[in-house]
């Protein structure tokens, strides 16, 4: 009797899918800030309108001489540090960002070399301002399969290294940082539960980066032409930002059934406070519980939301419904449920 419910138990084991946690979580921003009252003296601009318009305060800047590597091998670091684990023990490290060091070799082939990852490999992700919620969801299924067990999933990105400071529509808005975190088999029901990812290329016109690749290799007439700084049509890529991240936010909860009050966390890309606002109403979400750091770092692109963890984990409880949420560059956008898995 006691022998075939053991073996029961065993083969539901066997049969429970494997989750993905969330075990640990670094960041890092560089120490140089550019405030709105900086960006005052560069170009036709003002605090109050940067504030009233997009939530910014201030951002970061990274050294000219240091790249993308560089954010994510200190966010690890920390990470490596906080979890004590060595670098070695990493199986795979994923790096989201549109500003990766080099066209190739990848980012995550740096860092993984840089930390000492002598087990791991690693691979980009461009997703833009999506690009950690495709490479948490990627990541993930390393560790549900069971092929890997340590996965570090970082968003970084050095807006500063594609933004024209003499165009007040963009400079204003980015900012540079990164995060990262570490995916391991979770020990409970806690982990990553649900993803809901989308692009549409619909979104090339508005929001991009002309020049450097294969369809424009830089020239001297790209460069006169400022074809390697960011391009954005802020009005248009707003109105599909707040109608798509709200309509994506909602679509989980409702799949999950998840409702307003059992939501403890909305983690949103923070590209600007209204688009935020808009979702949270749209997911009938209490402000407490709407994550925050626009106003310090701006626009960090693929850093956003592993920035969001870094600065707020110390408020997240084990078995917190936790729904992160992003719109960017593609366009590309979407939506992950999680519930978190350690006490800090
Ligand atoms: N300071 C002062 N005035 C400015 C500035 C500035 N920094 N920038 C623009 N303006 C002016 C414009 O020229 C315009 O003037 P006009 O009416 O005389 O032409 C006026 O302010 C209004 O401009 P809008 O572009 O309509 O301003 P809006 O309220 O839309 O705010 C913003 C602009 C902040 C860019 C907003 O459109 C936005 O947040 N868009 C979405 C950003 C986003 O989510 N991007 C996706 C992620 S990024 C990625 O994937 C890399």
């Amino acid at each position: 009797m006691n022998f075939q419910f053991l073996k029961l138990q065993r083969i539901e084991a066997k049969n429970k899918p494997m989750r993905a946690a969330i075990t640990a979580v670094g960041g890092y921003v560089p120490e140089k800030i550019l405030t709105n009252q900086d960006l005052e003296k560069m170009v036709d601009t003002s605090d109050e309108w940067i504030r009233t318009r997009t939530g910014i305060v201030e951002r970061r800047i990274l050294e000219e001489d240091k790249a993308t590597s560089d954010l994510c091998i200190k966010a690890i670091e920390k990470l490596l540090d906080k979890r004590g684990i060595s670098a070695e023990e990493i199986d795979l490290v994923i790096v989201a960002t549109v500003t990766p060091d080099h066209a190739f070799p990848s980012t995550a082939n740096i860092v993984t070399h840089k930390i000492g990852a002598t087990k791991a490999w690693g691979f980009d992700m461009s997703a833009a301002c999506s690009g950690f919620l495709y490479a948490l969801d990627t990541g993930s299924k390393f560790i549900e399969s069971g092929k890997h067990q340590k996965v570090i999933v970082c968003g970084a990105d050095k807006m500063s290294s594609i933004v024209n400071y003499k165009d007040r529509n963009t400079c204003v808005i980015f900012g540079d940082g990164g995060a990262a975190v570490l995916l391991e088999p979770s020990q409970d029901e806690n982990g990553i539960i649900d993803s809901v990812l989308k692009s549409d290329g619909v979104g090339i016109d508005y929001l991009n980066l002309k020049a450097g690749g294969s369809k424009h290799p830089s020239s001297h007439e790209t460069i006169d032409n400022d074809m390697h700084y960011l391009y954005q049509e802020g009005k248009t890529v707003f109105k599909f930002a707040v109608t798509n991240m709200a309509e994506v936010s909602r679509e989980i909860m409702d799949r999950n059934n998840l409702t307003g009050d059992s939501v403890d966390y909305l983690c949103a890309h923070q590209a600007n406070l209204r688009i935020i606002d808009a979702t949270a109403r749209r997911m009938e979400l209490d402000e407490k519980k709407v994550l925050i750091n626009i106003s310090k770092y701006g626009n960090t692109t693929a850093g956003t939301i592993p920035l969001l963890f870094s600065d707020f984990e110390s408020k997240f409880k084990k078995g917190d419904n936790i729904v992160l949420a992003a719109f960017g560059g593609g366009f590309t956008w979407g939506a992950i449920y999680l519930k978190w898995s350690y006490n800090s």
